[in-house]
């Protein structure tokens, strides 16, 4: 096949991948066309993919591999962010090949170990295959055992196989439990890739930058300096299409045992010995273990549910949950959650962890806010110590990256007046914006091998041990004031009330 020689568009950060194919299941979903493909143009973009690279695609619609090639061609058009270099798009359009069929049909497995054979051979990919399963979570296991069945699955010292793992991942313990293992009776763990896109976010992985490569935050995160932590994960969208899904699913299940618990991992924990992945990993471990375990009374006092009604977001008149597409109309799911949580160890003890994370709220706006301790006594008369804020270090995962801290100073004039300032850094102002789709590190991560941003059986099933018990109580005490927040506003009062107890506030922001 001839091959035209392509330029990059960026010069290269890294070790170009290993050749292989990648399979997508699923391949005619939203995620294909909205973050995989663009992903691994970006990638090709870089210099990251290998030159020995191919996709197959597959999918239940009968299309010609000129149909699929020119549908990918269209979608792409609509999703590439930054310029596209045609000359590479060319490139990148020979290698995407496809086969219908129903993943629970073994016809489709044995076509696929034929186009493998054949794709193989023609773009020189080494046997190295990677499965990424963008389909519904029912095939998951299914799909696992089936490539295992034909010998996909295995290994030898000339080619890997691995399979990257959507969420969700189970619906409970019990079930996360029953997948890990059917998963595992045909794969080993170091071929599983379960991923959290939350890991893919710049920002998120800085949050190990920021306190293990600069000496001096270290000596101040711990229960000494640290007041107490808050984690926002807020969004103005409501359900979307997914009304189905969600519904099934809920605020808590969709956001805490995974993207939360990354957030709340990466902020706790101990430094790791190495960024070896099971190094890491290992100390995100620990602190899933040492998050202190709800009792049922627990669960009713510290945890929060609420489901928006109709209100206003960014001057847009929404529809209240019950009214969306798919969403029964008495429906009791909530979209939002808030909970406070303590971590037993010594660094923790005493410090609380408040969680939350709704849809149709004012703003869209994930970060961390480190709260430190108050100056221990005041000697600024004029200044009522109850006007003091204390210092905030703001880590802003998204739509800003960036991290601010909030300190005191003295307001200009005769008297010593303190009023408070921001220092603010925003990582676009020193890094330049690359193209991104959040999803380029950790597929580049799964075709060199690192699993470091992705979860293990073990942290997986740490994470809904955590929200078990919630889910538990709330099933056995449905709620009776839902709707109990409208769209465009900050949850449920209870979610305040959660805080004012302790004598604390929720910092928001609007943008
Ligand atoms: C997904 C959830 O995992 O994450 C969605 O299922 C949510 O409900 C989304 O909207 C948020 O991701 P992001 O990257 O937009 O913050």
């Amino acid at each position: 096949m001839a091959q035209t020689e392509v330029v990059p568009a960026k010069p290269r950060v890294g070790r170009v991948a290993d050749p292989c194919v990648m399979v997508i299941f699923g391949f005619s979903g939203d995620l294909t066309r909205r973050k995989l493909i663009p992903a691994l143009y970006n990638l090709a973009s870089q210099q990251l993919l290998s030159r020995e690279f191919a996709i197959v695609g597959v999918a239940r619609n009968p299309m010609s591999e000129d149909e699929v090639r020119s549908k990918v061609t269209e979608d792409f058009k609509q999703f590439a962010s930054g310029t596209v270099d045609s000359d590479l798009w060319d490139w990148f359009i020979r290698r995407v090949h496809y086969i219908n069929g129903d993943f629970d049909d073994a016809a489709t497995y044995a076509r696929l170990q034929d186009t493998l054979a054949k794709v193989d051979h023609d773009h020189g990919t080494h046997g190295n295959f990677f499965f990424y399963l963008a389909t519904s979570p029912n095939y998951f296991g299914d799909i696992v055992e089936r490539l295992s069945t034909v010998g996909l699955m295995k290994e030898d010292n000339s080619h890997w196989r691995r399979v990257i793992i959507e969420k969700p991942f189970g619906h409970d313990l019990d079930s996360a439990k029953a997948l890990n293992q059917q998963l595992l009776r045909v794969a080993d763990e170091h071929q599983i890739y379960r991923i959290d896109h939350y890991l893919g976010k710049e920002t998120v992985q800085n949050i190990l930058a920021l306190r293990f490569a600069n000496g001096i935050f270290e000596p101040i995160w711990n229960r000494r300096y640290i007041d107490h932590v808050q984690i926002s994960v807020a969004e103005t969208v409501g359900v979307e299409k997914r009304g189905g899904y969600y519904d099934h699913a809920g605020a808590l299940r969709d956001m805490v045992p995974n993207h939360i618990m990354q957030l709340i991992s990466l902020t706790a924990m101990e430094p790791p010995i190495s960024f070896e992945a099971n190094a890491v990993r290992d100390e995100q471990a620990k602190i899933l273990h040492a998050i202190q375990p709800y009792s049922s009374e627990d669960v009713l006092s510290k945890t929060i549910r609420g489901q928006y009604g109709e209100g206003t977001v960014d001057g847009e008149r929404m529809l209240a949950y019950r009214s969306e597409d798919g969403v029964p109309h008495d429906s009791r799911t909530e979209t939002y959650v808030a909970m406070r949580v303590l971590i037993d160890n010594w660094r923790w003890a005493g410090v609380p962890f408040y969680l939350r994370t709704g849809k149709r709220l004012p703003g869209r706006n994930t970060h961390v806010v480190i709260q430190f301790r108050r100056a221990p006594f005041m000697l600024f008369r004029d200044t009522p110590v109850e006007n003091m804020m204390p210092n905030q270090l703001v880590l802003h995962i998204q739509p800003e990256e960036g991290i601010s801290l909030r300190f005191a100073a003295k307001t200009p004039g005769p008297a010593m007046q303190l009023g408070e300032v921001n220092m603010d850094f925003e990582y676009s102002d020193y890094f330049g914006q690359t193209p991104s789709t959040g999803y380029e590190r950790l597929l580049h991560d799964c075709m060199i091998g690192d699993a470091t941003l992705f979860q293990r059986a073990d942290m997986v099933e740490a994470g809904w041990n955590i929200v078990n018990p919630v889910l538990d109580v709330w099933k056995a005490l449905p709620p009776r004031n839902f709707p109990n927040y409208p769209s465009g506003t900050w949850g449920p009062k209870e979610s305040e009330e959660l805080m004012e107890r302790d004598g604390r506030h929720w910092r928001n922001f609007e943008k």
